[in-house]
Formats: C-alpha cells, structure tokens, sequence
C-alpha cells in the first residue's frame, strides 16, 4: 500500500459542512477518513457517514464502544453502515464484550448484504501516560515500558477474541507485530511530524517512524486538519507528510 493510502484524517469539527470541506480538499491525497465521537454527537452517526461516504478509500467508524457485552452488540449493530470499513470497542471492555461486537459486526453486515467491517480494539488511549493510567489505579504502571507490556496483553486478548486488529500508539507496534503477527491490523493514532504540536497526545512517533515500525493506517487529525501556519493548508499538510514517507 503507497503511504499516501496509509493516512485516515481524522475528521474532529462540530458539522457536516466544515467535514465536507476537509474531505474536498483531502480525498485526492490520502487514503481515507475517520469519523469520531464529536461528529456523530452533533450530527448523528448515519447522518455524518452518509456525507462523508461518497469520497471513497477508508472510511473508520471511530465510535470507540465500552460497555456491558449486550449493550456494545447492539452498538455494533447499530454503528454497521454502508461505507464503513473499519469500526472499534475497547479493549478495556473484556473478552466477552470484544467477541460479542465481532460477532454483531458479521451477522448485522450479512443481515444488510454489506462487507463486514473490521473491527478493532482500542488498547490504551495515546492520550494516557504513565502518571494519566496510576491515576485510575493502575499503580503497578511504573514507566513506558509496562504501557507496552498491558498494550502487548491487550492486543493478543483482542487477538483471542477475534478482533482484526488494535488501535495503539506509534511505540507499540513491534510488539504488537512480533505477539500478533502480520495479518492482525495497527491503526495508530499519535502521530505527530517534528513541525506539528503535540497537544493532548502524549506517546507519540513521526508518521515515517510509525510506518517504519509496522503500522498499516496512520489516524491523522489536528496536524493535517489545523496545521501550522507556516506549512500551509491541510492539503499542503497531507502533501508535506507523504513527501516524508516517501
Ligand atoms: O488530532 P490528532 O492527530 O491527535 O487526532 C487523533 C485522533 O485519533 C482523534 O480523533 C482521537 O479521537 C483518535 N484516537 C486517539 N487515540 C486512540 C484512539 C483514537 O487519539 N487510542
């Protein structure tokens, strides 16, 4: 896959017009587009995927489902739009609540006649760090490295329970390549190029070392869609990473 097929934009902004925007200017240059919680919270999930579908390539249905095992199937059920090629639940959720939204995604996709989506577990959000996880009483953390053992863990329960694949950070994947092996899908957020801020995300690589390392998509946002005033419009921005890919 070229690295410009690589890329998913996240399409973080309040409405329908502002994410038809970054799709017009984007489509021609990456490989697809990720739908997330503040979009299908202000416009409505099939509202948003029905908008943003016609651009083709990926399209990643980021609705990031943790609940009881019953509650988060009927999520998937409900989440299985034409279009969608990738969904996921957290890891966090338990094996049980893993399986069950793997099993909702094929039968509600053979239901409608449509591809199955893949589904993918979300590991430990890149956001997190080590202070971020003793903080919700995971004091056995102690540095980076025990994140990339529990991610390690996390991605082989997911792994067991029939999920595609992970969604971890850039510093994860060749664990996760070397426990779950080359088939099992990485999408990672927390990338960051050296020219660009690294706001909320705390266990960040550049989108060249991400790919180096193993990563089959690259989640995008805020370095692509607000870009520094210097690099240019968020075309110019998607333009300038796959120049550093290549
Ligand atoms: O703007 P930025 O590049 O940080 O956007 C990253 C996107 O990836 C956001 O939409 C965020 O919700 C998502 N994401 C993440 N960490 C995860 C899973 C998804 O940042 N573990």
């Amino acid at each position: 896959m070229p690295g410009s097929d690589k890329i998913l934009v996240a399409l973080d902004v309040p409405d329908i017009p502002a994410a038809q925007s970054l799709v017009k200017q984007l489509a021609p240059h990456v490989g697809g587009f990720k739908v997330g919680l503040e979009l299908m919270n202000h416009v409505g999930a099939p509202q948003i995927v029905e908008a943003v579908r016609d651009a083709g390539g990926m399209l990643f249905f980021d609705g990031k489902f943790h609940d009881i095992p019953n509650t988060v199937a009927g999520a998937v059920r409900g989440a299985i739009l034409p279009g969608i090629g990738l969904l996921n639940v957290h890891c966090l959720g338990g094996p049980a609540m893993m399986k069950g939204a793997k099993e909702a995604a094929i039968t509600e996709a053979s239901a409608q006649k449509i591809p199955v989506p893949k589904v993918i577990g979300v590991t430990i959000l890149t956001s997190m760090n080590v202070a971020e996880l003793q903080a919700i009483g995971m004091q056995q953390i102690k540095e980076s490295r025990d994140i990339t053992i529990l991610v390690g863990h996390l991605a082989l329960e997911a792994k067991k329970a029939g999920l595609d694949g992970v969604v971890s950070s850039p510093q994860e994947i060749s664990l996760i390549r070397e426990l779950c092996g080359p088939d099992f899908l990485i999408v990672t957020p927390g990338v960051r190029p050296t020219w660009a801020a690294t706001g909320d995300q705390k266990r960040v690589m550049t989108p060249k070392d991400a790919v180096a390392a193993g990563a089959d998509y690259l989640v995008i946002g805020r370095p692509i869609t607000n870009p520094p005033k210097e690099i240019g419009s968020p075309a110019d921005a998607a333009q300038k990473i796959i120049a550093e890919l290549q």
